[in-house]
């Protein structure tokens, strides 16, 4: 997703660094921007110009250093630990005016901003993947957060053509709080055989007209990430309606994960 944060920030023309750790994993971000742009030239959205442009505006590093930025956007892995430290690097990386953004789809924007002295400048920035494709970003405000920051933000959200939804700093925000618990059920379902994966997809997909059934989803999404973010709903309301389904965690311990581990609900 930080690949499809940085793409549709550098073609709205603003000056990106895309960090990662290391040069292969960066590079696999930088490729992915690439085949985007190469199919929006071949289908006549882009001139090779404009597609040359939107590169120049990028560039990468494999560490967390003194940026001259106006604002960062972490777009790491669902782990709580990680994001913490990222933040605290950040926050000394950054100058003081800096907003902090968390692409989190559903960690506590409140517990990233205590790993920082800026509370009032960080906040939740939340895309959704095809980040190119997708229309919403769900902009969260932590307990701290300021207008002003919000104000950047939800203003930012517009200029990279998005539509920004204002939400409040709770267990995954409104967008995980509705999509995983679906996802979650028709795990169950899977798991108390009351249809095969395809069964359950094409009933949702044909029956409600979702673009994809929830099981595809799922595995799009990553299987690691849907059960990291029942974890946090589970824990975070204290209610046992979120329980994460154990064929879910059965599949993660596995290594299941989905169509980025060649195998989740289906294979690929
Ligand atoms: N990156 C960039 N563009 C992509 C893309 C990608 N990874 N995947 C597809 N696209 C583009 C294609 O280029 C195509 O664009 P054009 O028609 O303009 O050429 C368009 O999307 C449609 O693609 P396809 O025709 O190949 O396939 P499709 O019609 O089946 O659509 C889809 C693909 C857009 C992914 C569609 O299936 C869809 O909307 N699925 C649901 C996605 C969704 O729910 N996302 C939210 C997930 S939850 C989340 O992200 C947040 C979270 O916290 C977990």
């Amino acid at each position: 997703m930080g690949a499809g944060i940085a793409q549709v920030a550098a073609a709205a023309h603003n000056s990106v660094i895309l960090v990662d750790r290391d040069e292969p994993t960066v590079n696999r971000g930088m490729t992915a921007i690439e085949t985007n742009l190469n199919r929006s030239v071949e289908k006549g959205r882009l001139t090779e110009e404009q597609r040359g442009l939107v590169l120049t505006h990028i560039r990468t590093e494999t560490a967390v250093k003194d940026f001259d930025v106006d604002i960062a956007i972490e777009a790491a892995t669902e782990d709580l630990a990680i994001k913490l430290e990222l933040f605290r690097l950040l926050d000394r990386a950054t100058p003081p005016e800096a907003i902090l953004a968390s692409n989190t789809s559903s960690i506590s924007i409140t517990q990233l901003g205590s790993a920082t002295a800026r509370a009032e400048r960080v906040i939740g920035m939340h895309f959704m993947n095809p980040v190119p494709v997708m229309q919403l970003v769900e902009i969260i405000r932590g307990i701290a957060t300021s207008q002003a920051t919000y104000d950047f933000t939800e203003r930012l959200a517009r200029d990279l053509g998005k539509t920004p939804v204002e939400v409040k700093d709770f267990p995954g925000f409104v967008s995980n709080r509705v999509l995983m618990p679906m996802i979650n059920e028709a795990i169950y379902a899977v798991f108390e055989g009351v249809g095969t994966p395809e069964a359950i997809d094409t009933v949702m997909k044909l029956g409600m007209n979702h673009p994809m059934g929830p099981l595809q989803l799922a595995d799009f999404i990553g299987l690691d990430t849907c059960l990291a973010i029942m974890n946090v709903l589970y824990d975070g309301f204290a209610d046992s309606k979120y329980r994460p389904c154990p064929l879910l965690k059965q599949y993660v311990a596995a290594g299941w994960y989905g169509r980025k581990s060649g195998r989740g609900f289906y294979t690929y």
